[in-house]
């Protein structure tokens, strides 16, 4: 990647190895699951977080990306099992998979990669069905291991799926939540896929979707591990070299809009209509125009200045304001956005490891949950705004007694009644 005199980025697709468009810059970012001690302030690491958009390949991407051993290992922050609705979600897929595509689970094969503390795998695990867990971060991978999940921890890959493959055998089932569009190596997943999948398996993944990420201006979705937001397009464009297609497309309404892709090797599934259909609705979207992602750009300017507005007044009137869930996501916002400790005073998270932490890049501090429900604030910022519901249907106290949430996807709004946060999530 270089910049030219217009101060443009000329990045080569990782798909097409065609040039790629810039979208926008959302600055200097460090890690966005970095939660730090003071004592570490001084050597946070910092990259430029950009997108591009690939006319070719149809892939909208990160520009540069961390090294993923910097994201992702022993000490990684995030436990999918910390949301209710997600635990929900995941057994239902479980279900989903034991019912619709394994005729012979006594003989059947359950791969999963980024498997992280067992959340969807403890269902095979639980059910006696021969399962593996393909998790690089060892801490998560070691809460799935004492739930009962077996695990290892290996990045996947080529490499990893050889050896996967002579120790286990070939997969029905390779199914990947929320991390395919972690790894920026496809070439080496499409090749991995290829070598554990029986002839007949599916490879399932899903992952934030770009027509919702355009519709909602959620550009919170981009962050270091995103290093891809998948579209059908995109997806059929990048596996098709190795011999993948996509058969059926499933949205989901988690992480504010996601899609399921199920794939299988040419020819081995009936192509459903579901597919055609999407694609039509994308075609619709204008997720092919590069004019689209300067509307999106645009969009992310106006929210971001709505945002810091609303804060600044709050402060003037004095107000006390904090945040309501330290997640990565948060990390895109506070970091655009220039918005630290004067702003937001605290944020409170329900996991352990981040709390007496700091936020990365703003520094602002961690606090448990307790302190939230013990010192009551003002406003409180929705940053976990994709578990709207369930944090809604929890938190109806602190609307009781006065408090006032702040959203900002999919426009920056202050909420006052339990009415308008359930409109505003439907
Ligand atoms: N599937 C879970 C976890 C998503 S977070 C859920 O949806 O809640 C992404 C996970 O993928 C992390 O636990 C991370 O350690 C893991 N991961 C990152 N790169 C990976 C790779 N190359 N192969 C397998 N897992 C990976
Ligand atoms: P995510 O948006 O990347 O899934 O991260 C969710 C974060 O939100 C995680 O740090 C846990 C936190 N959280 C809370 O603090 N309270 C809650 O009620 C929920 C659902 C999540």
């Amino acid at each position: 990647m270089t910049v030219n005199k217009n101060n443009k980025h000329s990045f080569c697709c990782r798909i097409s190895d065609k040039p790629s468009e810039s979208v926008i810059s959302y600055g200097k970012m460090p890690i966005a699951n970095g939660f730090l001690n003071s004592e570490e302030f001084s050597k946070e690491y910092f990259f430029e977080l950009a997108v591009t958009f690939c006319p070719t390949s149809k892939m909208f991407q990160l520009i540069e990306q961390p090294d993923p051993k910097m994201m992702f290992h022993e000490n990684y922050a995030f436990f999918s099992s910390t949301s209710n609705k997600m635990a929900e979600h995941f057994e239902k897929m479980a279900n989903n998979y034991t019912a619709n595509f394994l005729s012979n689970p006594k003989d059947a094969f359950v791969v999963e990669l980024g498997s992280n503390d067992g959340i969807m795998l403890r269902h095979f695990a639980k059910a006696g069905i021969k399962h593996l867990g393909i998790e690089p971060s060892s801490n998560v991978a070691e809460v799935a291991r004492q739930n009962g999940v077996n695990t290892i921890s290996e990045f996947f890959g080529e490499e990893t799926a050889r050896k996967v493959e002579a120790e286990y055998g070939k997969a029905d089932i390779i199914s990947a939540a929320n991390v395919m569009c972690h790894i920026p190596d496809l070439n080496s997943v499409g090749k991995g896929i290829g070598l554990l999948l029986k002839d007949t398996g599916i490879f399932v993944f899903e992952d934030p979707y770009l027509g919702d990420v355009i519709k909602k201006t959620s550009y919170d979705q981009i962050y270091d591990e995103h290093v891809y937001i998948f579209s059908v397009q995109s997806v059929l464009n990048a596996f098709s070299p190795y011999g993948l297609e996509v058969f059926h497309v499933d949205p989901q309404t988690t992480h504010g809009g996601s899609m399921r892709y199920y794939l299988c090797r040419k020819g081995a599934h009936a192509i459903k209509e579901s597919v055609g259909n999407q694609l039509k609705i994308e075609d619709s979207l204008r997720l092919d125009k590069i004019e689209t992602y300067e509307q999106f750009a645009r969009n992310c300017e106006q929210n971001k200045n709505d945002f810091v507005k609303l804060l600044k007044q709050l402060k003037a009137d004095g107000k006390r304001v904090v945040g309501y869930a330290a997640t990565s996501k948060s990390t895109t916002v506070l970091n655009y956005c220039d918005i630290g400790p004067d702003l937001i005073e605290y944020i409170c998270d329900t996991t352990p490891i981040k709390q007496g932490k700091f936020s990365p890049g703003m520094h602002i501090p961690i606090k448990s949950y307790e302190d939230f429900k013990n010192d009551r604030p003002d406003y409180a910022v929705l940053f976990a705004w994709n578990h709207a519901q369930e944090i809604f249907e929890k938190e109806k106290a602190f609307i009781d007694q006065g408090g006032k949430w702040i959203v900002f996807v999919p426009e920056v709004k202050v909420l006052s009644s339990q009415e308008s946060l359930i409109q505003n999530v439907a």
